[in-house]
């Protein structure tokens, strides 16, 4: 599989009580590993690396032309309209939507609409400068799209934005955002689609500016997508960056300054304070390209039927509650009855030598409701003894295009076995509250971790 051959650090092994495994990664909706031929070319490049948009040099001619090109690449793997949209780097998807947050200029009195099944990056910004209103979820934690037009109805024309992820980071449930897009804009409201978790599995298409179901605006991350060089992306109509000051002003964000006058930059530029990261936007620029002479529509499919063979593996496992429905991409949470979930990826991790997540992702909403549980004491209570990696959570396993089905039965496999062995699980390994976790109680992990520091650090 080409993809997969092309992961840098595939082949790496770590410790796993007393033996060296293969190391497994399941944690890709947190991050992604980057691909060899784009760092092949990144070293390349960097023979011609320079500071960009205020040098004469060269390098410093070919730099900028290469750090401005690689926006419209970016924008162009999205569908964006690069003559009425403006590509904005920034350090990743929380930044993206924080800066929109901003330049949006909101009144508190305005609303915007979210939703139950937001990350917190496309929650809390939102809080901190309107009204914000949540749609519902169902009890499979899909997006209650009725309820949700409601919310467009009642607070028409208050409403200045819906915020929608384009899947979770906790179901990987995918929202139909073009005709969530058809909605809000019925009531003239524009869509921002948080798309962090959607683009690098499926690719994306902001359609255009005169179709109904256009995309407004859309924020995804780099590290996400094969690319964890620092660049994220938020692309939106230029004039809505064109107007007044930018969140952070600063060395590149203006045409000219007077001792009592600040002439602003056109976008994006005004919007990108300060030496931009080149080498994040030249690889993920390059990343993209790769990614499109795979074919993003290949890939998406590979990943699809991966999915599906693992959420039908998965099942098979006595005690597993996953949570979640279609259509989904490749992020599956789930627990296993009898065993805590930090336990459980303590033993995936320190046991069986793979990477997953664990807790509540970002996304502590949406996996109470998940849970069923209500917002509750018990929460604030662990949360102010400092016990918060014993706060009621899941265990997230998420795919990337270049895992297998090898890797898939290496992980049902322990689930089972763990299933079968919970009483000796619980007894090898105890809570490190000042390590946040759990921990084998036979195994010096701290020594295997300082000898590997030592060597990178
Ligand atoms: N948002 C990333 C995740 O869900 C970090 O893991």
């Amino acid at each position: 599989m080409i993809l997969r051959k092309n992961i840098k650090g595939i082949k790496v092994k770590v410790p796993a009580r007393g033996k060296k495994r293969n190391y497994i990664y399941f944690d890709n909706a947190a991050s992604t590993p980057a691909l060899i031929p784009v760092l092949n070319e990144l070293c390349d490049y960097l023979d011609w690396y320079s500071g960009v948009h205020r040098g004469t040099g060269y390098k410093s001619l070919l730099s900028s032309r290469i750090y401005d090109d690689s926006h419209d690449i970016i924008g162009r793997f999205v569908g964006a309209d690069l003559a009425r949209d403006t590509v904005i780097m920034v350090k990743n998807t929380s930044e993206a939507i924080n800066k929109l947050s901003y330049r949006l200029q909101l009144d508190p009195a305005d609303v915007v609409i979210t939703t139950d099944m937001e990350h917190h990056s496309n929650d809390l910004p939102w809080r901190a400068r309107a009204r914000v209103e949540y749609a519902a979820i169902d009890n499979e934690g899909k997006l209650d799209t009725e309820n949700l037009e409601q919310h467009l109805k009642s607070s028409y024309p208050r409403t200045k934005l819906l915020a929608v992820c384009g899947a979770s980071n906790v179901t990987g449930h995918v929202n139909d955002v073009h005709r969530l897009a058809q909605m809000a804009h019925e009531y003239g409201c524009p869509i921002l689609v948080d798309g962090a978790q959607l683009v690098p599995h499926q690719g994306f298409d902001m359609k255009p500016h005169n179709d109904a179901a256009h995309i407004d605006y859309l924020a995804f991350s780099g590290h996400k997508i094969y690319s964890p060089f620092g660049a994220g992306v938020l692309i939106g109509p230029q004039k809505t960056f064109a107007g007044g000051p930018p969140e952070h002003p600063g060395g590149g964000t203006v045409k000219l300054v007077t001792e009592d006058k600040i002439f602003w930059a056109d976008p994006p530029d005004r919007d990108e304070a300060g030496s931009p990261n080149v080498i994040g936007t030249y690889t993920l620029a390059r990343t993209l390209r790769y990614l499109n002479q795979l074919g993003m529509e290949k890939l998406g499919q590979y990943e699809q039927e991966l999915t599906g063979y693992a959420l039908s593996e998965l099942q098979q496992v006595k005690g597993i509650t996953i949570y979640g429905s279609k259509p989904r991409v490749g992020v599956i949470s789930f627990n296993l009855a009898g065993i805590p979930h930090a336990l459980l990826g303590a033993v995936l991790c320190f046991d069986a030598g793979m990477g997953v997540r664990t807790g509540c992702f970002c996304a502590q909403k949406y996996v109470r409701q998940l849970l069923g549980l209500a917002e509750s004491e018990h929460y604030l209570e662990l949360y102010d003894s400092g016990r918060m990696a014993k706060l009621p959570g899941m265990v997230r396993v998420s795919l990337a295009a270049y895992n297998t089905r090898e890797e898939i039965d290496e992980l049902v496999k322990w689930l089972k076995h763990i299933a079968a062995n919970l009483y000796e699980y619980r007894r090898d390994y105890r809570f490190a509250a000042s390590q946040g976790g759990y921990l084998p109680v036979d195994t010096n992990y701290a020594g295997e971790l300082a000898a590997s520091l030592q060597k990178y650090m």
